[in-house]
């Protein structure tokens, strides 16, 4: 996960992220193998009780348009689904692959400042080039 997200980040198509990150967030990633190899992940990190964000979506070159990152797309929504989360967020160079699967440009701004917290640590910070995005569920209201 590590080499295929910072591959792409290195030619400046997303974010890097750091090892210790990963292992820190290790159980927010789905991913997909094949044998040993993970050829795709995507992770959904929960930024409060009602807001995920969808983060580190990256498919290998070489299985690309073979449906692998809609399937991770469509696991975090519907993770997000079953806990009840109904807003989805992503920053992303690439806002017609979301726009495709059911997310909606949103301006940076309308995002509560709790999405800022991430924001700060990152190094493009407060010069931000990416699209952001939200991904609106119906879930079930919760009790109590
Ligand atoms: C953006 C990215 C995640 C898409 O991953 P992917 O696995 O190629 O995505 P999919 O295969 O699900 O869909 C891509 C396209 O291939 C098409 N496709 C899917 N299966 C296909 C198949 N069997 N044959 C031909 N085309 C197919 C899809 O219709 C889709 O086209 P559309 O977006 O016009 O609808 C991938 O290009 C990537 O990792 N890019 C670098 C990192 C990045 O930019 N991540 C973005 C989030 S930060």
């Amino acid at each position: 996960m590590h080499q295929l997200i910072n591959n792409f980040a290195d030619k400046g198509e997303m974010l890097a992220r750091p090892l210790s990150e990963l292992y820190e967030n290790i159980r927010d990633f789905f991913v997909i193998r094949q044998g040993e190899r993970v050829v795709a992940c995507a992770a959904l990190h929960i930024s409060w009780s009602d807001l995920a964000e969808i983060r580190s979506v990256a498919v290998a070159e070489d299985t690309q348009k073979q449906g692998y990152g809609s399937k991770l797309v469509e696991a975090c929504l519907k993770e997000a689904k079953a806990l009840g989360i109904p807003v989805v967020f992503c920053f992303t160079y690439q806002p017609e692959f979301f726009q495709k699967r059911g997310f909606v440009n949103v301006d940076k701004m309308e995002l509560p400042r709790k999405v800022w917290t991430d924001c700060f640590r990152c190094p493009k910070f407060p010069n931000c080039d990416e699209v952001a995005l939200i991904y609106r569920a119906e879930v079930m209201a919760k009790s109590g």
